[in-house]
């Protein structure tokens, strides 16, 4: 039976334990990245999300062989095609990721254009002025971006905007080129990081990452290697905020702190306590927590991803927060969702001001996107009364098993047809 709703409604104080899964975003770029090798790829610790079966299936679709089972994927790569199709590309934009490796390897990419998606246009101009800037020519038509090379070349490239999906492309679109590539204003994120390690382990050459500049030295080719993904920093900051925010205390287990630092210090500066315990945080909230301000920024800064959650921790806040989206252009399509639940929120612009209640009120609402979805969780878990949450699946993109991670600690939620 096909689920399509959640009912959250009004629960206690969260308590407990709840493990964090590994990074979905950073499991996609390594997945893409597997391509590139010439032998036997194993990956622990993969989150069985719907965003990665697909990666999986495009992949295979490539030429790949993969089992996976119990959160460990192995892959045997023989690229065979160098076209993806748009039926599988349109699933998800972190397909464009598989564009770099192909390249790299075969020197002939063809991949669907990525369809847009709700929190804004979401362009691949840097990713394709890249792969320019290395050599090749690139053709787009009848929806399909095609990039040749004979020879790519290493060369300085520098990012208008520290993309993430452009840094990670680059970066294994230069791993084969000759001579050194050096990418500039390079995004930072945990997820590069992991990526240039899962490459460097496979026999590249790659330094700097997580810093600004990464440099790239051609190598002549990769092998296999085994490799246990990063923990979700931003899987964790969701359930940091949950327990923040219904006044609980919950240990989350398996996180890297230097990755939540941001989110740490918000929660701190909310009033919350936060503490590092074992391999994990501890936090314990409360429900009279202080307004803050939120600016989202590339990282180290406050991330996107957080946003939204922040935004519905905010609706119940003691005092005005005023909430800025620096990243995309369009990523408040949660707002009049959590004003139908009699949240405060005025927009101009990229800037939400939010002024908190004391009872957020349950209503129907529906998931616009991956992280809204999981804000409208959150605010039903303090809201009065039963929040129904339609458009599920886009839930289930990111989250392994949010209703009964949540329900382990004592939320009251459940998924009906
Ligand atoms: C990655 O998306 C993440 N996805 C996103 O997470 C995350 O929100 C985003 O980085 C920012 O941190 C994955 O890693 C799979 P960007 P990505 O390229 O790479 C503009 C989630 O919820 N831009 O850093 O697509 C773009 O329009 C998802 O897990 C260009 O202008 O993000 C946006 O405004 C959502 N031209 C900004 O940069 C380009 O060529 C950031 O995009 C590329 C991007």
């Amino acid at each position: 039976m096909v689920y399509t709703k959640i009912i959250v409604e009004n629960s206690p104080a969260l308590r407990g334990t709840v493990k964090i899964s590994g990074a979905k975003n950073s499991v996609l770029p390594i997945i893409a990245a597997s391509l590139l090798s010439y032998g036997e790829v194993f990956i622990d610790d993969v989150p069985e999300l719907k965003d990665v079966n697909v990666m999986i299936e495009l992949i295979k679709f490539l030429g790949a062989h993969c089992t996976f089972k119990n959160g460990k994927l192995k892959i045997n790569v023989d690229i065979k095609d160098v076209e993806a199709p748009y039926e599988l590309v349109k699933k998800m934009r972190a397909s464009f990721l598989v564009m770099g490796p192909i390249l790299a390897k075969l020197g002939h990419a063809k991949i669907s254009l990525p369809g847009g998606c709700a929190i804004g246009t979401r362009p691949i101009d840097l990713h394709l002025k890249g792969f320019q800037t290395l050599g090749a020519q690139i053709d787009i038509g009848h929806g399909y971006v095609e990039a040749r090379a004979k020879r790519l070349v290493g060369k300085k490239v520098y990012l208008d905007f520290p993309s993430v999906g452009a840094t990670e492309n680059i970066m294994m679109a230069a791993v084969f080129a000759d001579g050194i590539t050096t990418i500039e204003n390079a995004a930072e994120e945990p997820e590069v990081v992991d990526l240039a390690n899962f490459l460097n382990k496979m026999g590249a050459n790659i330094k700097g990452a997580g810093t600004d500049t990464i440099r790239i030295e051609g190598v002549k080719e990769l092998k296999g290697t085994e490799h246990t993904v990063i923990p979700d920093r931003i899987e964790a900051g969701t359930y940091m905020v949950a327990a923040a925010m219904t006044g609980g205390d919950v240990l989350i287990e398996n996180v890297i702190v230097d990755h939540i630092k941001p989110i740490i210090a918000k929660l701190t500066e909310c009033g919350i306590d936060v503490f590092e315990e074992g391999t994990g945080v501890r936090v314990k909230g409360k429900r009279n927590y202080k307004a803050v301000d939120v600016k989202t920024l590339p990282y180290p800064g406050f991330p996107t991803d957080m946003q939204a959650q922040m935004m519905a921790m905010m609706a119940g806040a003691k005092g005005t927060s005023v909430i800025i989206e620096t990243v995309f252009e369009n990523r408040f399509m949660h707002v009049d969702e959590l004003k139908r639940m009699g949240a405060d929120i005025k927009i101009e612009g990229r800037t939400a001001v939010v002024t908190g209640i004391d009872h957020l009120s349950g209503a129907e609402v529906k998931a616009t996107d991956l992280r809204a979805g999981a804000a409208l969780i959150l605010a039903g878990l303090i809201a009065e009364g039963k929040t129904i949450i339609n458009d599920v699946h886009h839930i289930d993109r990111g989250y392994v098993n949010i209703e009964e991670k949540l329900k382990n600690l004592g939320a009251i939620i459940y998924r009906v047809d």
